[in-house]
């Protein structure tokens, strides 16, 4: 496996792989690789030819006070990891690789960006496309793979290849979990003994409205308050959101004619997390 460093050195490869025929894939992380980066890794090694991951912790989707500075960095670890799932090429560039300045186009998000996350977090998804639209132009990939832990994101970037018409298939991922049912991620490492035993209470209240959406409870209000009614249980856990929405738009619902996709934001010990179920009423609970 190798390592590049330079937006040139990616760009000559990628683009003489791609010359060759074979298909480039792209796993986009910020680093602090675990077994969910690693299994977007491997299915991207059943799929491509080449399959470059980013390592790149991107500022401009960090808000102000939140924890661009204290993000884990370990790029040997990382390195290990690639190579053991699969990956061809790591390309950790320094900013100036990807925001050379000066920095005069950025990427914007409509309406997707100011609900759920984007309402916490003001700003974050215009710096995730505009990250990935950089990304994107100098990789060339066929396929790029997304987890569907950030479900808001897969659906941005769904919207951003679709209406920039860029010519990549978006790929996702399942969520892994721990077995606690904690999704992972980079961030679990900030949470302390106490915090991370409580931390599951966002699987379970998600799990809850799963439940109660299958049973048949067709008032999106009552399936939030059989999740808030499990948060509510953990004083540790301050809740942002619990939503019930449509899976497609992200729209929130009132009522539950179909297909649904719970979303939930907590904070623990002054760690957040997040993370989503599908749930569909059961045909036979009519
Ligand atoms: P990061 O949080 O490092 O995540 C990189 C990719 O791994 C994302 O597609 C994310 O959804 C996926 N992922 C994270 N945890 C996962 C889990 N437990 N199971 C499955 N997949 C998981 O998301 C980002 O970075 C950034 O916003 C990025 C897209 C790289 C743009 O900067």
């Amino acid at each position: 496996m190798e390592l590049l460093k330079t937006a040139n050195e990616v760009a000559a490869r990628t683009t003489a792989a791609r010359g060759r025929g074979e298909t480039v894939g792209l796993v986009p992380t910020m680093g602090a690789l675990h077994a969910g980066h690693a299994s977007l890794i491997a299915t991207a090694a059943e799929q491509c030819a080449l399959v470059v991951v980013s390592v790149f912790v991107n500022p401009l989707q960090f808000g102000p006070g939140e924890d661009f500075e204290r993000y884990p960095r370990n790029l040997e670890a990382d390195l290990q990891r690639a190579a053991e799932a699969g990956a061809d090429l790591v390309f950790a560039p320094g900013i100036e690789q990807l925001y050379p300045p000066p920095v005069n186009i950025t990427v914007h998000v409509g309406e997707l960006a100011d609900v759920l996350e984007g309402a916490v977090r003001p700003g974050h998804f215009d710096g995730v496309v505009t990250v990935l639209t950089r990304l994107f132009n100098l990789v060339g990939p066929a396929r790029a793979y997304f987890g569907e832990k950030d479900y808001q994101q897969l659906v941005i970037v769904r919207d951003l290849v679709r209406e920039l018409r860029l010519p990549i298939v978006i790929v996702n991922c399942p969520t892994l979990r721990e077995e606690d049912n904690l999704a992972r991620s980079s961030r679990n490492a900030y949470l302390d003994p106490t915090a991370r035993a409580a931390a599951s209470v966002l699987y379970r209240a998600l799990a809850a409205g799963a439940a109660a959406t299958e049973q048949g409870t067709r008032d999106a209000a009552a399936v939030r308050r059989a999740m808030y009614a499990v948060t509510e249980m953990e004083p540790a856990a301050t809740v942002d959101y619990l939503e019930v929405t449509d899976p497609e738009r992200l729209i929130v619902l009132e009522r539950i004619d179909g297909p649904v996709r719970l979303l939930g934001a907590l904070r623990i010990g002054g760690v957040r997390l997040i993370d989503n179920l599908a749930a569909a009423p059961n045909p036979t609970a009519d």
